[in-house]
């Protein structure tokens, strides 16, 4: 009984802790309206364990903004994988069941990725049909296990490199061949057969080679019956990517009668890589226009059945993958450190009713 309640104590004090730390009260923007609150179609936020139910800003913004939740990494193959056959399912349980209680569509990422391929992966020897059989497996495995509570999964990410539209030599092309992308789908498919599948990359709106292949394994995959029902675009840019390539993809994709999931949005103002930048308004309004531009391309070019979602990376400033991952100072999301709505947030508002 003793050990129970210092268990208890162990458990609950960190967690009281967390949810009793000073709790920056979300200022009001121009309205009090909300992303997802505002939006015809779903708006969604990359979310972490590393921070949901930890911190109490982030998790009130996530649930009060959005409608919509993309595993930021507990789904990805390390994620979950320990071993052939061996599933941490922990974690992502816990997100299903947040998603659940708060009544968000969960959008599974990502099946398969170069670079979340895991350690015993790494590793492993066989021939060509072993591989087969470790990636299929993979594939059941967690689409059968998430049967029912995801709606949607990035099937493949990232397939396409950044040198000519070449595809990525990842472990899976080198022992499988370029169309193990298409038989991803087909697995996908297969466990999961009310799952819209997804196939989700970067630079595609800056990228015209990248796009071009894209393109053509898009046009390829719908020649052969591959279950491909939408494109990710994850649209990691800056304040100075042109909004004609932002337009050009979602036209392009939108013209083929896929979903469309602006995947991993976010707008990164300091171009110049200084480590000394600060939030100025000018920059900020900068970042406004840009998100601007793309839910106005959304709007204006995918037709409303065709809308997925928009999904951030991430929900505020201080926990975006840039800073944390990519180490560059900068402020890419809509929300601020003090999870406060910044003009991107009003921008996003704005777009989607039309102004
Ligand atoms: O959890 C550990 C922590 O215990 C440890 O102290 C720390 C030390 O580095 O690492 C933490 O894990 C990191 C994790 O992010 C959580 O912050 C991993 O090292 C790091 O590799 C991981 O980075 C993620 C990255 O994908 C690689 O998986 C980013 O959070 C995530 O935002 C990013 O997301 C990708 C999309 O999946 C695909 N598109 C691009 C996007 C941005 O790179």
């Amino acid at each position: 009984m003793k050990q129970l309640r210092s268990l208890t104590f162990a458990l609950v004090l960190p967690v009281l802790a967390a949810f009793g730390q000073p709790n920056p009260s979300p200022k009001k923007s121009g309205s009090a309206a909300t992303l997802a609150g505002a939006a015809p179609f779903p708006v969604g936020a990359a979310l972490s364990p590393r921070y949901l139910h930890k911190n109490r800003a982030y998790t009130d913004v996530a649930i009060r903004e959005f409608n919509s939740v993309t595993a930021e990494n507990i789904m990805k193959p390390r994620g979950l994988s320990r071993g052939r056959g061996q599933y941490h399912w922990a974690a992502a349980d816990s997100l299903v069941a947040f998603c659940r209680q708060h009544n968000k569509q969960l959008h599974g990422h990502a099946l398969v990725w170069h670079e979340s391929v895991p350690g015993w992966v790494k590793s492993f020897s066989g021939d060509s049909a072993a591989w087969e059989g470790i990636l299929r497996e993979h594939i059941r495995d967690v689409a059968t296990y998430f049967r029912g509570k995801v709606r949607s999964w990035d099937v493949v990410n990232e397939a396409f490199s950044d040198t000519a539209g070449r595809m990525r030599n990842s472990p899976w092309r080198q022992h499988l061949g370029d169309d193990y992308v298409a038989r991803c789908f087909r697995y996908a498919r297969e466990a999961d057969p009310a799952a819209k599948l997804f196939y989700n990359d970067y630079s595609l709106e800056s990228d015209p080679a990248k796009l071009a292949a894209a393109l053509r394994m898009v046009d390829d995959f719908k020649r052969r019956g591959i279950p491909l029902d939408g494109v990710g675009l994850q649209m990691h840019i800056s304040i100075n990517t042109p909004e004609a390539g932002i337009r050009k993809v979602m036209r392009e994709m939108a013209g083929r009668g896929l979903l469309v999931h602006i995947s991993e949005l976010d707008v990164r103002i300091n171009t110049t890589k200084d480590s000394l930048l600060t939030e100025t308004p000018a920059l900020l309004a900068q970042q406004a226009e840009k998100v601007r531009q793309v839910v106005r391309a959304f709007v204006e070019e995918v037709p409303p059945a065709q809308r997925f979602a928009i999904t951030t990376w991430g929900v505020a400033d201080s926990n975006s993958w840039v800073m944390n991952w990519r180490k560059q100072e900068d402020y890419p999301l809509l929300f601020d450190g003090n999870y406060r709505p910044k003009p991107a947030h009003a921008a996003f508002i704005e777009a989607v009713r039309g102004k």
